[in-house]
């Protein structure tokens, strides 16, 4: 009896011995390594941020567990994501009772974070400064997302080699110079958003090759030049919106046949010709923006009772010619502007005319009917 005990409890120190060995060697494997740990500690001395505190956890050796934003590749502790959003449902911003702000500038000591899969500094308002053109060294990066702060210069030229990027999103900064070349070698992109920058020259006329591709914003930028005719091969792009640009020249009747196609935002451009029956008529788009452009010649005549517009802008161009009867066969127009045209003659009656207003049909040159006043 007293043997069977004391053999118990000599598997039960046993046991015991390599559980404390087992965690002992997780918790190693899964601390910070120390070169990633100083550059992080880098990295956060070039911002202040005297609101929220993210930085008041980065204390001690662990960063992969103790870090605020920071978590680790558990087999190596090298970091694997850096994510600090200044505006989030986190308990640490909601608790502020205000959104983040952070000044300062993004250290070159976060590229040599060099296993970094996902880096996120988003909505902090104030980060200034360039992107640190050494960002490109980082090539296992999936997700680079640095929107709403107020970085300026221009995008790594050899952004190209980020191999691995999946979502690049630099909105809502200062970023000028032209798109780099080389970003369209980035075939795996899915989420392009460049939008409400400064950005100059032409759209790559190969930005096609971004097969992957499913959004693509580059709105209110001081963009020009063409519409690359390359974009409508692009198989997967749900949304584009090239809005308040400087583009010229035409839309490409190609976009009609684009499969996914859902959202076409070119208003406040410089595009001239005439509205591609094939795009009106496209069966899944289902939004429509050419307002503000000087587009000519009458609206075609195309839509069919496949399409299912919630909104058409054609407003502030140089449409003539009268408003398509087959309007009337759509499946479904929620908000249509026609206005500030050079149409003339009887409005349709019927859906969708009879719950529009007024508005939608103002300023034209002889249009009459229901909304506006009754034709002579
Ligand atoms: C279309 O674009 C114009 C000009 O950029 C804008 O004022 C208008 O609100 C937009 N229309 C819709 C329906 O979003």
């Amino acid at each position: 009896m007293a043997a069977c005990s004391s053999s118990s409890h000599y598997y039960n120190f046993l046991f015991f011995y390599l559980l404390l060995a087992f965690s002992v060697s997780t918790a190693t494997a899964a601390s910070c390594s120390a070169a990633d740990r100083a550059a992080l500690l880098e990295f956060r001395s070039a911002l202040s941020d005297p609101y929220i505190g993210v930085f008041s956890s980065w204390t001690g050796s662990d960063c992969c567990s103790q870090w605020y934003g920071v978590s680790c590749e558990p087999s190596t502790g090298r970091v694997a994501d850096l994510i600090l959003r200044g505006e989030s449902e986190d308990p640490l911003i909601t608790r502020a009772g205000r959104s983040g702000l952070m000044t300062g500038q993004i250290s070159p000591a976060i590229c040599r974070l060099n296993s970094l899969s996902s880096l996120i500094i988003a909505d902090w308002k104030q980060i200034s400064g360039p992107i640190p053109p050494c960002i490109t060294t980082l090539t296992s990066l999936r997700i680079l997302d640095l929107v709403g702060n107020r970085l300026s210069g221009p995008l790594p030229a050899d952004i190209g080699k980020f191999s691995q990027l999946t979502v690049l999103n630099v909105a809502d900064n200062q970023i000028s110079g032209s798109i780099p070349k080389s970003l369209t070698q980035i075939t795996g992109l899915m989420h392009l958003s460049l939008g409400n920058n400064l950005l100059t020259g032409s759209i790559p006329s190969d930005f096609g090759n971004l097969k992957m591709l499913s959004r693509a914003l580059l709105g209110r930028n001081q963009l020009s030049g063409v519409i690359p005719a390359s974009i409508s091969y692009m198989n997967r792009l749900a949304d584009l919106d090239l809005s308040n640009n400087k583009i010229s020249g035409s839309i490409p009747a190609s976009f009609g046949s684009m499969p996914v196609l859902s959202s076409l935002y070119l208003d406040s451009n410089l595009l001239t010709g005439g509205i591609p029956a094939e795009v009106l008529g496209s069966k899944g788009l289902g939004i429509l923006n050419l307002s503000r452009n000087g587009l000519e010649g009458s609206i075609p005549d195309a839509f069919t009772s496949r399409s299912y517009f919630t909104a058409m802008d054609l407003s502030y161009n140089k449409l003539t010619g009268d408003v398509p009867k087959t309007l009337l066969t759509a499946a479904f127009v929620g908000h249509l502007d026609l206005s500030h045209n050079h149409l003339c003659g009887r409005i349709p009656t019927g859906s969708p005319f009879d719950h529009l207003e007024a508005a939608s049909f103002s300023n034209n040159d002889c249009l009459c009917g229901w909304p506006l006043q009754s034709c002579k």
